[in-house]
C-alpha cells in the first residue's frame, strides 16, 4: 500500500526527533513492502516566525487530505503566554485536535524490559511491571470552556474557565475504552471528581450506564486524587484509564514518569473520519534542540502506533516496538535514561532501532 503522511516537524526537539522517525517508516516500508509519501505541514512556533501564526489557515484541510499526521512537538520560550493566541504554538495545538474531531487519545504507559533501573518506582513495584492504556478525552472540558477575564469592583481582575461536559461526549470516549478494554485485560478505570464537580457526576452517571452494556469488563470509579496516588503507589491495578481532557493531562505525564522515562511515550489522537494523529507526550525541549541529544523512541514508537491504529498493520507495529525494546534490553540508552556506560545520540539511537527492524 501507498499512504500519504503530513508531517509536522514543529519547533525544538521536534525536526530530528521526526527524522528519525520517517526514516523507522521508510524501513518497515521496505520490509513489509508499503511505500510512503510525506507531506510537510509548518505548525507550531516555527509557523509564527515564518507567517505571524502558529497554526496557518489550511493546516487542517492538508492534513485531512493524508491518511495520517506524525508530529513532532511544539512550543518553546520565544513564543510563551504573553504572546497573543494567535501565535502561541499551544494554541495551534488545540485548534487542530479539535478541527480534525480527534477526541480520543491514548496514551500508553508500560513498564519496559531493562527499564526497571530508571524507573522512580521502588524496585518490587516496577519489576512487577504494568501497561497502563491513559485515554483521554481531548476536545472537551475545560479546554474548551468559555473563557472570560473582568475586572471587579473590591477584588481586581478576576478570571473565569468553564468546563463542560455533555452526554455525547462522555459516552463516545467512554465507549472507546470499554472497548479497547475488551482487547486487553478487560478492566476500565473512569477517573473523576465526582465529590465535587458537576461535570464529574454527569461523566460517572454515563460511565455506569455503559458499564452495563459490558458486563465482560470490569469497571471501577476513582477519584483523580486518590488515582495519582494510586499510578505510584502501585500502577499494575490498571488496564484501561479513561478521563476528561485535564485530569489526563496531569495523570498521563505521571504515568510517563514512572515508566522511567517521559522521552519513551507516543500517543494517538483519534477521531471518527479524519485521519489520526501520532505524537510523542513529552514537549519540544528547547534546551537540548539540535544537539543529537534527545530520544527519539517516544516518536518511533509513535510510528507504532499509527501502523496500528490508522492502518491496522498490526505485525509492522509489533517489528517496531520489538526493535525498541530489543535496543533498550541491551543497554542502549540516551541521555534522558538512567543506564550505565555513556548515552548515544538521537541519530545513532534510530538507526540501533532500524537495525533491529
Ligand atoms: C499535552 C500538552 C498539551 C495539553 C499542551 C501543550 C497544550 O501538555 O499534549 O499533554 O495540555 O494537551
Ligand atoms: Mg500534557
Amino acid at each position: 500500500m501507498n499512504y500519504k503522511i503530513a508531517v509536522i516537524r514543529g519547533d525544538g526537539i521536534g525536526p530530528e526527533i521526526v527524522n528519525e522517525a520517517v526514516k523507522v517508516m521508510e524501513t518497515v516500508g521496505e520490509k513489509f513492502g508499503h511505500s510512503f509519501q510525506f507531506v510537510d505541514v509548518l505548525m507550531g512556533g516555527c509557523a509564527t516566525d515564518a507567517c505571524g501564526k502558529s497554526y496557518p489557515d489550511g493546516t487542517a484541510e492538508t492534513c485531512r487530505a493524508c491518511d495520517a499526521v506524525l508530529l513532532g512537538a511544539v512550543g518553546g520560550p520565544k513564543w510563551g503566554s504573553d504572546k497573543p493566541a494567535e501565535q502561541r504554538p499551544e494554541t495551534a495545538l488545540l485548534n487542530i485536535r479539535k478541527d480534525l474531531g480527534l477526541f480520543t487519545n491514548l496514551r500508553p504507559a508500560t513498564m519496559r524490559k531493562g527499564m526497571e533501573d530508571a524507573s522512580p518506582l521502588r524496585r518490587e513495584t516496577a519489576e512487577k511491571g504494568f501497561d497502563i492504556m491513559m485515554v483521554r478525552e481531548l476536545t472537551g472540558g475545560i479546554y474548551f470552556g468559555k473563557r472570560e477575564r473582568y475586572q471587579t469592583e473590591d477584588r481586581g481582575q478576576e478570571a473565569t474557565d468553564l468546563m463542560a461536559y455533555s452526554e455525547m461526549e462522555i459516552e463516545r470516549i467512554g465507549r472507546q475504552a470499554f472497548e479497547l478494554a475488551r482487547l486487553r485485560r478487560k478492566k476500565v478505570t473512569s477517573v473523576d471528581k465526582a465529590n465535587v464537580l458537576a461535570t464529574s457526576r454527569l461523566w460517572r452517571e454515563v460511565m455506569h450506564r455503559l458499564a452495563q452494556e459490558y458486563p465482560d469488563v470490569t469497571y471501577e470509579d476513582m477519584l483523580v486524587d486518590n488515582c495519582a496516588m494510586q499510578i505510584v503507589r502501585d500502577p499494575s491495578q490498571f488496564d484501561v484509564v479513561v478521563t476528561e481532557n485535564m485530569f489526563g493531562d496531569i495523570l498521563s505525564d505521571e504515568a510517563s514518569q514512572v515508566t522511567g522515562s517521559i522521552g519513551l511515550l507516543p500517543s494517538a489522537s483519534l477521531g471518527e473520519k479524519a485521519p489520526g494523529l501520532y505524537e510523542p507526550i513529552h514537549g519540544s525541549a528547547p534546551d537540548i534542540a539540535g544537539q543529537d541529544k534527545a530520544n527519539p523512541m517516544a516518536t518511533i514508537l509513535s510510528v507504532a502506533m499509527m501502523f496500528r491504529y490508522s492502518f491496522h498493520l498490526a505485525a509492522e507495529a509489533d517489528a517496531i516496538e520489538q526493535a525498541v525494546d530489543a535496543v533498550l534490553s541491551e543497554g542502549w540508552h540516551t541521555a534522558d535514561i538512567a543506564g550505565e556506560g555513556a548515552p548515544v545520540g538521537t541519530k545513532r539511537m534510530g538507526e540501533l532501532i532500524r537495525a533491529h527492524i
